[in-house]
């Protein structure tokens, strides 16, 4: 049979206890084109995925691969039968090489019969890939060196490397600055120009949709809405689809008053990671902090927050030196910090939403040595409706939520500390446009009330509409900053890129 689609998805419902995630989804792929699958987080857009690569077995529906029909028990089936996916939470294997991570599953044995792997062999394949795809990273090294856009850039290059018909990219880009992400659309023309390989795009930021994809389907809470070709879309309408109604794509801060002095950085140093950063923040401002993957940014504000605090420099708080050598001494001086890896220093997977949320501040839960719970499901239940966490029920784990709601966990955590000082990183990396716009709303409100934020972002537009001034950094080192009415895409991606600013 000769169909112009590789894929067709038909009537596909799955449910979880307590959520019907999927309605009796279709879903249409054509050869050599790439699809964007787009939906609000939540609307089921990983599950379907999940369902198609073996990892989730559909409750009813059919599904068509290449004219035939499609049954995997696991993602091997579906890499058998041609079909590869790179997942929204990537889990690379951290005490093993790079090249060990892209073999995994495939290794190379040394010789035939001895169970040695063969990871010089390993490497050099991996090389070759990488040159191939243009990828700069040293194979020889071990995951846990690596940064998290390179173990992203890894699990892409991992799932091209099977020469699937079909690649599944769920959220690709949510650690890859605009270079990297660059990198990934010619990846992705290869593919669909070169070997006519269709490609599955999920993302939430409208720019890439735009750029790089022919065709959209959209999903709402767990229903096929609509699919149509990119020409015949414009934002409105894609927000439009799924949403169900119109909005703004990005919400814009309004005024808050700027008042006195409430943190101040002082040559900080690190060596290898940063070098000499000053800057101050003032209460009821927001600070965005620009920057290229790796100039520094997060170490700077793990170092501020006591993670990894710096070798030299100080930091005073309201005009007294403050002493920060662990993330309590932080808490302590009312600083928060949302951190940019949800995964690896961000939630407990295997605990509730709820327990998510009270986690950093527990004492303040307690009553006579007892954790009192009325006050704990009231003020979760507050935040889950301030920012629309999309769950059944508090008691749910966390990591059954959607990737978007799980970040909005960590949000709510972190304002029930109600912090004078509150650090961002990537705050809406992976979240909808909807639930982008309302923590764009809670960041302007809580400046409003006199919260002073740092907010590390890597979003262009988020910084230009949020930000009070603009911190840019550059090779670990602050390359300047300025203000609100100076800043321009043009200015701050010279900063970031160490160039002089030509005024
Ligand atoms: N293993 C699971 N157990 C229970 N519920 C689940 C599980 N996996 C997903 N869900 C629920 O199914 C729904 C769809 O989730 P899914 O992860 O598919 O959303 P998504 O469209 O990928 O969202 P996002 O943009 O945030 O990644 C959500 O309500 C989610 O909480
Ligand atoms: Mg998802």
């Amino acid at each position: 049979m000769n169909t112009e689609y590789v894929l067709e998805m038909k009537g596909v419902s799955k449910s979880f206890p307590g959520v019907k995630a999927l309605k009796g989804v279709d879903l249409a792929i054509k050869k050599g084109t790439v699809h964007a699958l787009m939906g609000e987080n939540g609307a089921g857009k990983s599950t379907l995925m999940k369902v198609l690569y073996g990892i989730h077995q559909p409750d009813e529906g059919e599904i068509i691969f290449k004219g035939e029909p499609y049954e995997v028990k696991s993602p091997i089936d579906a890499l058998t039968i041609g079909v590869s996916m790179i997942p929204q939470e990537i889990s690379p294997v951290p005490n093993l090489t790079v090249a060990s991570n892209v073999f995994l599953g495939k290794e190379i044995i040394s010789k035939r019969g001895l169970k040695l792997l063969n990871q010089k062999k390993m490497v050099i394949e991996t090389q070759k890939l990488f040159d191939e795809l243009g990828i700069d990273i040293d194979p020889s090294v071990m995951m846990s060196k690596i940064s998290i856009a390179n173990a992203q850039l890894v699990a892409i290059a991992t799932a091209v490397s099977y020469n699937a018909d079909l690649v599944v990219m769920d959220e690709p880009t949510s650690a890859l600055t605009d270079k990297e992400i660059d990198k990934l659309y010619k990846i992705i023309r290869d593919l669909k120009e070169k070997k006519n390989i269709a490609v599955i795009y999920i993302s939430h930021k409208l720019d890439e949709i735009f750029s790089i994809c022919d065709e959209v389907s959209v999903i709402r809470d767990g229903e096929f809405i609509g699919s149509d070709s990119i020409e015949n879309f414009d934002k409105e309408r894609l927000i439009n689809m799924m949403v169900g109604r119109t909005m703004d794509e990005f919400f814009h801060k309004e005024e808050a008053e700027i008042g006195d002095v409430v943190l101040d950085v002082k040559n900080l140093t690190l060596s290898k990671k940063f070098e000499d950063v000053s800057f101050t923040l003032r209460q009821g401002e927001v600070l965005g902090v620009a920057g290229l993957m790796g100039a520094g940014r997060t170490e700077v504000m793990e170092a501020i927050f006591g993670y990894r605090p710096a070798e030299s420099g100080e930091i005073f708080i309201d005009g007294i030196k403050a002493e920060i050598s662990e993330p309590s001494d932080a808490i302590r001086h009312g600083i928060a910090f949302v951190t940019e890896d949800r995964k690896q220093t961000g939630i407990f997977p295997d605990l509730s939403i709820k327990d998510n949320i009270i986690m950093p501040d527990i004492d303040a839960y307690l009553k006579n040595g007892l954790l009192n719970g009325k006050k704990i499901k009231e003020n979760c239940q507050e935040q889950r409706e301030a920012i629309a966490i999309k769950t059944p029920t508090l008691e749910q784990l966390i990591k059954n939520l959607s990737g978007g709601n799980q970040q909005k966990v960590l949000i709510s955590r972190w304002l029930l500390t109600t912090p004078e000082v509150l650090i961002l990183d990537e705050p809406t990396r992976g979240i909808d446009v909807g639930a982008k716009s309302e923590i764009h709303r809670l960041i302007g409100e809580l400046a409003k009330m006199g919260k002073s934020i740092i907010m590390v972002s890597s979003e262009m537009p988020e910084i230009l509409s949020m930000s009070d001034r603009v911190m840019v950094m550059f090779e670990g080192k602050c390359s300047g900053i300025i203000s609100r009415e100076e800043a321009t895409q043009e200015k701050i991606l010279q900063l970031a890129t160490g160039e002089k600013l030509s005024l």
